[in-house]
């Protein structure tokens, strides 16, 4: 039996979170609808963040409301505080992710908080979410490269991986934000990251800027890493990432898990349809 590695689905929130044109929510929901069939664990379609800083996941709770759910899929949405929490829960969201930084100036840039003022703001999100029965999920940006701050020493991963795990987060994502890092970079951030958490607990978020990705996917498979996330048709990059592309493909991630010989459960087919939508999309952007 081929051994299973998830692909973490991000478009409808990392990439579409991106695009120029104000996608209308009846778009978002047929892209989640069609990625719903392709056999995904987990598809993040919402983030529940203020609209004057991102405008295009205003319409987050209209998306939950609109997409026909399969089942055994956990529809998940980012939560940067407690309204976004509220407004996730009452929104149907199955899981949800506080996000943070490894680097100070992305965190003042991307959440305008110090990390550990992020922090601070995170545990009662995470607290919340737990007795809820919600999985939480934390994600790390910049965890190599900053755009504001230069390189980021693999310690300060480390230092916000365990602040996280602490909290009570069930899974730590690993955000190459700027798409930059070298293999050897994701290597000896993860040999921190792994003092602290165990692979089983991590994801591996790789952008892919400088097309690399796959090779930090690889790296990371060596490691012990299980979980990477991606975005349908390579959409995407972050508001506050100045020059960063979008997630790695998701068809890109699939094929090269594949030839690995590794199970996605992902159906290459109906995936190649998402990924027209997705291009589609962008192409109007
Ligand atoms: P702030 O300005 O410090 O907070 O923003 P505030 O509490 O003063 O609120 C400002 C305004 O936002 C107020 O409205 C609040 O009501 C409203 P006003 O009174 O001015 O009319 N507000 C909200 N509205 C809706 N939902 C909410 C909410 N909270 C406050 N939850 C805040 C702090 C965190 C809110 C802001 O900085 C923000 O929304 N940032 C989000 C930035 C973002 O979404 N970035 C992209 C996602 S992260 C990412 O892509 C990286 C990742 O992919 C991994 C990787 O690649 O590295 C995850
Ligand atoms: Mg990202």
């Amino acid at each position: 039996m081929p051994e299973f590695v998830e692909i973490f689905e991000v478009g409808p929130r990392d990439g579409l979170q991106n695009e120029a044109r104000a996608i209308p929510v009846a778009e978002k929901i047929a892209l989640v609808d069609c990625l719903s069939r392709a056999g995904f664990h987990r598809i993040e379609v919402a983030s529940f963040v203020s609209p004057k800083w991102v405008p295009q996941m205003a319409g987050s709770a209209e998306v939950l409301a609109g997409i026909t759910r399969a089942p055994h899929l956990r529809y998940t949405a980012l939560t940067p505080n407690m309204r976004g929490f509220e407004d996730a829960l009452a929104a149907g969201a199955d899981e949800v992710a506080v996000f943070g930084s490894a680097s100070e100036g992305f965190s003042r840039a991307n959440i305008n908080a110090t990390i550990s003022e992020s922090l601070q703001r995170f545990a009662p999100v995470v607290a919340a979410a737990r007795a809820a029965g919600l999985p939480v999920r934390g994600y790390i940006s910049c965890v190599t490269d900053c755009p504001y701050d230069g390189m980021v020493a693999p310690s300060a991963v480390a230092r916000v991986a365990a602040a996280l795990r602490d909290m009570g987060c069930g899974e730590i994502s690993l955000g190459d934000t700027l798409g930059q890092a070298t293999p050897e970079q994701i290597d000896a951030m993860l040999t921190a990251v792994l003092e602290e958490v165990t692979p089983d607990r991590l994801a591996g978020h790789y952008h892919d800027t400088s097309g690399r990705a796959l090779d930090n996917i690889e790296v990371s498979l060596g490691r012990g890493l299980r979980i990477f996330d991606a975005a349908v048709g390579g959409l995407g990059g972050c508001p506050y990432a100045p020059g960063a592309k979008g997630n790695v493909a998701t068809e890109a991630v699939q094929a090269r898990l594949q030839a690995l010989g590794y199970d996605t459960g992902i159906d290459a087919a109906v995936l190649a349809e998402a990924a027209v939508m997705a291009r589609a999309m962008r192409a109007q952007a």
